[in-house]
């Protein structure tokens, strides 16, 4: 046996639980001396790479030497995105149990491609799919269930919410053709939605590249943001006029930009109307704000869901789960595993041929993670009571950061703010240009962000305006970090217009 280096189970538990202390220390310092912690990196393009060796080491190094490396290269290109202070894009948050369960998965190690090659990835993944389905108030044909090899629907975790728009047009395009739809298909979402539909359909196949208006028609939207189920209406009959296959309408809840929320049910009454040989397949992509969902009061958000295909969230972001943990719904499980599913020799067993669920069917990969794990610990360690708290919090803090706004009249709070995201700019001066109006909203988020005290990102709305966005949706986010943000944002204001 040649001399190889393997870490022996008790390096294993010293080291282990330095790595640990290591985190904890972190999350600490995150909580108690934020200040101490400038949010954003500042590296510059080629800093970190230029660190590192060409190549790899012949010789295995000491681990003092590799953690050192942790704090001379790693740290100084990390954007702390558990920044208490973070309020870019929407969070990635993550836990104490979920990582702590990821840990355990890693040292696990199996793979659950196939519910015979570890039957608890799979069993668990269920249960929890159908636990996180319930709380979220799912109707009971997106579930397993007490029989679950004989329901229709189902849940699965995929890796984020681009994959799970990516099988949902699969699965789409299995109905479609099954049910003798012939002809280019279409697919449809609003201009606001996530660039991940779009990159799904040239993905798929369906679209010939990642902009392609004839495959992908992004339909108009209200003044506050969300799809126009009219226009909907009048592009999916034009495509049908002209032997074009309406394949499936992406609904938003809750948009990257600014949270506005797709209606639904009337997007469903659309397609009820439509009376297309085979109804278009109806995905919502809940990516952020399906988490509010656990909360009664925001059940709204999700009104007709009862008449949709499929639908996805991502604990990910604002469930306490750490990256990658997707949850994908389906009512038509049997057009996903149809599409998905190729069965070489070296797969075949006797569980999958009596039956039983092999998650490799409902996915883009074959191999998969014990990603459940993590959801489970969370679910279980926070309770849905304890969630719902967590989620109720962000959105009494935005409210709170929303009047803080409204009552400085320099400022604007420029859409509506249905849960934890709040949009400002400043407020045109009389007779300014938009451009002009825009440069010191831009000048403003500029300072904000060069300050270190946090980190916020912008968009641009269809009129044209630039809007710098706090998503309140960070683990350790309370008041004093809202209100100093605040603060921040006041002085940075107040400096600019000196
Ligand atoms: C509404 C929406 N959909 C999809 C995505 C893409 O998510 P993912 O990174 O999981 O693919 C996002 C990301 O922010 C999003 O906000």
């Amino acid at each position: 046996m040649p001399d190889i280096n393997h870490m022996t189970p008790d390096d294993f538990r010293r080291l282990g639980y330095q790595m640990v202390d290591r985190i904890a220390d972190y999350w600490s310092t995150l909580q108690h001396q934020p200040g101490s912690v400038p949010v954003s990196s500042v590296v510059i393009p080629g800093e970190i790479y230029a660190k590192l060796p060409a190549s790899a080491p012949e010789e295995g190094e000491a681990w003092d030497a590799i953690l050192a490396d942790l704090d001379r290269v790693v740290m100084p290109g990390i954007t702390h995105w558990q920044h208490p202070s973070f309020f870019g894009y929407f969070s990635a948050n993550n836990s104490g149990p979920s990582v702590l369960a990821e840990l355990f998965s890693a040292g696990l190690g199996v793979q659950g491609m196939l519910w015979a090659t570890s039957p608890a990835v799979t069993e668990v993944e269920m249960r929890v799919m159908d636990w996180l389905g319930r709380a979220i108030g799912l109707p009971e044909a997106f579930l397993f269930g007490e029989t679950p090899l004989a329901s229709s629907g189902g849940g699965v975790i995929q890796g984020t919410a681009s994959e799970a728009a990516l099988v949902a047009m699969v699965a789409a395009r299995q109905r479609a053709t099954q049910g003798g739809a012939a002809g280019p298909l279409v697919v449809y979402t609003s201009t606001q939605a996530h660039s991940s539909i779009a990159k799904s359909a040239a993905v798929a196949g369906i679209a010939h590249s990642t902009h392609d208006p004839e495959r992908v028609r992004l339909i108009d939207v209200d003044n506050e943001l969300a799809m126009r189920p009219d226009a909907l209406a009048r592009e999916m009959r034009a495509d049908i006029a002209a032997g074009r296959v309406p394949l499936l309408v992406a609904a938003t809840v809750g948009t990257t930009s600014t949270t506005a929320v797709d209606s639904i049910e009337a997007i469903a009454h659309e397609l009820d109307r439509l009376n297309a040989p085979v109804r278009p397949w109806l995905h919502v992509d809940a990516a952020h704000a399906g988490a509010a969902l656990v909360c009664p009061e925001f059940r709204w958000l999700s009104q007709g869901v009862e008449r949709a295909d499929s639908f996805c969230f991502n604990p990910h972001k604002w469930l306490l789960t750490n990256f990658d943990c997707d949850c994908f719904w389906t009512r038509d499980r049997a057009a996903l595993v149809s599409a998905m599913s190729i069965t070489p020799e070296y797969l075949r067993n006797a569980a999958s041929s009596a039956g039983v669920i092999d998650y490799r069917d409902w996915q883009v990969p074959l191999g998969r993670r014990f990603r459940s794990l993590k959801l489970w610990f969370v679910l279980r360690h926070y309770g849905l009571e304890g969630l719902r708290a967590y989620i109720r919090e962000h959105v009494r803090l935005a409210a709170a950061f929303e009047a803080l706004v409204r009552a400085d009249d320099r400022f604007e709070v420029v859409t509506r703010r249905t849960m934890n995201l709040v949009c400002i700019a400043l407020r045109a001066a009389p007779g300014e240009s938009l451009d002009h109006t825009n440069a010191r909203t831009k000048a403003l988020h500029r300072t904000l962000n060069a300050s270190g005290t946090m980190l916020v990102t912008h968009t641009v709305l269809p009129n044209g305006r630039y809007v710098i966005r706090f998503a309140i949706s960070g683990t350790y986010t309370r008041e004093e970090h809202v209100v100093g943000a605040w603060n921040v944002v006041m002085r940075q204001a107040d400096q600019l217009s000196a």
